[in-house]
């Protein structure tokens, strides 16, 4: 059985920030809803969170059956935090302790230290640095065998200049929690309850400590400040180019690459830069999407061109379509085969046919177009009324002059030309020519007002 137990009660007075601090975010999700998915990987038959400063706020952020919340009213320390899940934890389990403020932590790094414990074996994450500075340091006897942790504040010189530090991150049978964690004094440098106090008593009572190293130090890296953040973010970026790069998708500047979420892709893919991808996205083969583009939940087909500043959530756009510059796909867009959707068009809720086209300046709400259909310049659907959205539908092969304004509900059937700068107010039958403005009149010899004198 595997218990996981994940401190979040700590206010991060670094950040300077009204929320709490495990609640901000990396890749739009927060830092503690990273460690949580890495716990979720390994299977856990618990999750315990230990919540303190805005402990309401991240339980509802978090909000989920498959975790328990656990207050700790005061903070105390490390150790006093892991003491308030001891009620949950079962004697027999292995024991896995996170922090909600190390989001980049792996889940094979993680199941290496639970492999660690046995009945008489515990597993303990270390990393060795160059500046050790400000962490708790590992104590090894001459045997090389681990016997204590001392913080900075508590260490002697000799002690500090120990590189290979504490990550905080454990693994240990619940038996052993329950005899130690109880026996943890405060009488150190910071009146603290320590949990790597346990370590020594660990020693003491025969337990081998087993260390283990995670395979990237940016593993075990916490955020404590808006830079580190920052910092993170970049190296969390980074990887998923990375991976993407190796998987065949071109990325002009991987440094300047951004996936808040899943971004799945095709081959021969091109992602200019300055790309922001949220939720879930899914690119087809030969994709190419210009620079500045946002796409929030989109599913792209084959060879389709997506040009720069483009703007597209929950949308659906199939194969060899071309978008932008400047479009803006709003929810429920869904373009077939071949559309051409161009600069300063925005579209929602609206399903545009195979080798349909609305080039320039157009507004296309609530609305399903056929194929073919040939949107003029500066057309817009007037779809509310004030008070309800109604339909515009439009058939095969129509072809809609500019400036017009087609006032829903409204059918255009298969094959109708509308004029230019109509103000379509009800349908029209198949292959009609639809005229609805007023038509021009020209007068000779037009005499222009004369300025007085
Ligand atoms: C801790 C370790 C140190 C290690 C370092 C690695 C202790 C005493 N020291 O130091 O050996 O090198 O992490 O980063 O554990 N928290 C609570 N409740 C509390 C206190 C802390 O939930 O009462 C949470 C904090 O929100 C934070 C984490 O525990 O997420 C670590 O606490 P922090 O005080 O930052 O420990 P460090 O001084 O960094
Ligand atoms: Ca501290």
């Amino acid at each position: 059985m595997l218990q996981i137990v994940i401190l979040a009660a700590g206010k991060g007075t670094r950040m300077r920030s009204a929320r709490p601090k495990v609640l901000h975010t990396l890749a739009g999700k927060p830092f503690v809803a990273h460690v949580i998915d890495r716990a979720r990987d390994l299977a856990a038959d618990s999750i315990q969170v230990i919540v303190g400063h805005g402990a309401t706020e991240v339980q509802q952020t978090l909000a989920d059956d498959s975790l328990q919340f656990v207050e700790q009213r005061e903070q105390l320390g490390t150790g006093h935090a892991v003491l308030q899940a001891l009620p949950q934890l079962s004697g027999s389990a292995t024991v896995l302790i996170l922090y909600g403020d190390v989001p980049l932590i792996s889940s094979e790094t993680l199941a290496q230290l639970v492999a660690k414990v046995g009945g008489n074996t515990m597993g303990l994450l270390t990393v060795t640095m160059e500046d050790p500075h400000g962490y708790g340091r590992i104590v090894r006897n001459a045997m090389g065998e681990v016997r204590a942790i001392v913080e900075q504040k508590d260490a002697d010189y000799e002690q500090q200049q120990i590189r290979e530090v504490n990550t905080g991150v454990m693994a240990v049978r619940g038996e052993f929690l329950q005899r130690w964690l109880p026996q943890i004094k405060n009488d150190n440098a910071q009146g603290e309850y320590y949990l790597p106090d346990i370590i020594a008593m660990a020693a003491t009572d025969g337990i081998a400590i087993e260390t283990v190293q995670p395979a990237s130090c940016n593993e075990v890296l916490g955020v404590n400040n808006r830079a580190q953040q920052a910092q993170l973010e970049r190296v969390y970026q980074l990887a998923i180019a990375e991976k993407l790069m190796a998987q065949g998708v071109t990325l002009p500047d991987p440094a300047r690459f951004d996936c808040r979420g899943d971004l799945r892709t095709g081959e021969d893919c091109f992602i200019d830069i300055n790309c922001v991808f949220e939720g879930d996205n899914q690119l087809g083969n030969n994709v190419l999407i210009g620079p500045n583009c946002n796409l929030k939940n989109a599913v792209v087909g084959d060879n389709t061109v997506i040009h720069a500043n483009s703007v597209i959530e929950n949308a659906v756009i199939e194969g060899d379509s071309n978008i932008g510059p400047f479009a803006r796909l709003r929810p429920g867009s869904h373009l077939a085969q071949g559309a051409r959707i161009g600069n300063f068009v925005e579209t929602k809720n609206a399903k545009i046919g195979k080798g349909s086209k609305v080039n320039h300046l157009s507004y296309v709400g609530d609305a399903e177009l056929g194929a073919d259909v040939n949107i003029g310049a500066g057309t817009i659907t007037c779809n509310y009324d004030g008070a309800n959205k109604h339909k515009t539908s439009i058939g095969d092969n129509v072809f809609v002059g500019s400036n017009t304004a087609l006032v829903a509900p409204v059918q255009l059937e298969d094959g109708t030309t509308v004029a230019a700068g109509s103000t379509i107010t009800h349908g029209s039958k198949a292959k009609q020519l639809v005229i609805a403005r007023n038509r021009q009149r020209n007068i000779d010899n037009w005499k222009r007002p004369q300025k007085k004198s």
